[in-house]
């Protein structure tokens, strides 16, 4: 279905709710499990038209197109509804799943932007959420996709623009700012609404999702900044009101749920590196908490101001990759290809932290042959360029 990005469109919203008649069922019911995405859709397109009305199959195929996909963030994929936009902006289980229990305690959310409703499915769980969007497309696939989850008795949707959602008597709300409009992308660090209207809001217990590059200074003082990582993948930041705040800002790492706090503490130490380099999450850097994770394990840094730690023996941690020191010297390209050569390396990841240069044409240089898989760690080490050879320990 050739849909917009988010503008109301209530005939829209007519051809997906044809996919609930009998016949739009029948035709999911045959797509189920099926692979759409290839040359597979063409021969069954044609063979389901014998059968079915053309508008209803091709309809039926985008939406098993889009279950396919989304089943990488939702175990209840091919249950659900989906946009293209609102499957590429929803929430993933993992993410939502994790978020939920901030709100422990509250009876009445209300969940503004709710989007195909990846948060709600896990918010309305515990809890009465009132789902609000302006997209009626939107808000009809969060209703049944608050079914495909069994939640659907603890949501109320809204359609309407959410500076207009009544909020009065709400013990919490949760919002998701679209960071698109249906004229495409937003600049970074826009968002409707903006942040600002969501900071505002005239209620204690507030989350906001926003982008993961989200400044720390962009919310007012005694906000909590959490940035996830899924695997790692820095994913969102999620901005929490004082009253639901539990630290200035933190680190979480799923599907795990290791989370870290970025504390005052002492300086850790710069020194030279040492046998382990230890490469940390993207959500720890961003959550400033790369000393908090030194301190915890030992480690001190190899440069003021690069996010590299480094210790001597192996370290067993979620939040930073380990990866053990073959080689470590001074940046110097030239004699680069034949240094791998000569440690027996076959193939190489570039890790590129503080020092400038073209990865691809670099890869070009390399004509290895060698058994060994390993990272090229182009970094600074005490402020001089520096390269480093490593292996997975
Ligand atoms: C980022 S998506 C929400 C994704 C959702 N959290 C999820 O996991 O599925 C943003 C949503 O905000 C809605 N939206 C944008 N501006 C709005 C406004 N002023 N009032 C109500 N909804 C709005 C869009 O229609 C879109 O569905």
């Amino acid at each position: 279905m050739t849909e917009p990005e988010h503008a109301p469109a209530d005939e829209d919203l007519d051809r997906y709710r044809a996919l609930l008649t009998p016949e739009g069922q029948a035709i999911l019911g045959e797509l189920r499990g099926r692979d759409v995405t290839g040359a597979e859709a063409l021969r069954l397109g044609t063979e389901l038209r014998r059968r079915y009305p053309a508008g209803l199959v091709v309809d039926a195929l985008g939406q098993q197109e889009l279950r396919q996909r989304a089943a990488a963030k939702f175990t209840r994929a091919a249950d659900m509804f989906f946009t293209r936009a609102g499957w590429e902006q929803a929430s993933a289980e993992v993410v939502a799943r994790h978020r939920a229990p901030r709100f422990a305690g509250t009876s009445t959310l209300v969940e503004l932007c709710c989007g195909i409703g990846g948060d709600l499915v896990a918010l309305a769980a515990d809890r009465h959420v009132l789902a609000v969007d302006l997209d009626p497309v939107h808000l009809w696939m969060a209703e049944q996709n608050a079914r495909a989850y069994g939640v659907a008795e603890n949501v109320r949707t809204l359609r309407a623009d959410v500076r207009d959602a009544p909020l009065a008597g709400a013990d919490a709300v949760f919002v998701d700012p679209a960071r698109r409009t249906g004229r495409g992308r937003l600049r970074t660090g826009e968002s409707e609404p903006p942040l600002d209207w969501c900071t505002a809001l005239p209620v204690e217990k507030v989350g906001i999702k926003a982008a993961p590059g989200l400044p720390h200074d962009a919310v007012p003082a005694g906000w909590e900044l959490e940035f996830v990582a899924v695997d790692r993948d820095l994913k969102e930041a999620v901005a929490w009101s004082p009253a639901l705040a539990t630290a200035r800002a933190r680190a979480t790492l799923l599907p795990g749920g290791h989370t870290l706090v970025a504390l005052d503490g002492d300086a850790v130490a710069v020194r030279a590196p040492g046998e382990y380099l230890l490469d940390p999450s993207p959500a720890v850097t961003r959550a400033g908490a790369v000393e908090e994770l030194a301190r915890r394990i030992g480690a001190w840094k190899i440069d003021d101001r690069i996010a590299f730690l480094s210790v001597d023996r192996p370290v067993d941690t979620p939040f930073a990759r380990t990866l053990r020191v073959l080689d470590s010297r001074p940046w110097n390209q030239k004699k680069l290809p034949a240094l791998l050569r000569s440690l027996d390396v076959g193939s190489v990841d570039i890790r590129r932290r503080g020092l400038a240069g073209d990865v691809d044409a670099l890869h070009r240089t390399f004509k290895l042959s060698g058994s060994l898989r390993a990272t090229l760690v182009m970094t600074r080490v005490d402020d001089a360029p520096w390269g480093f050879v490593c292996v997975e320990p």
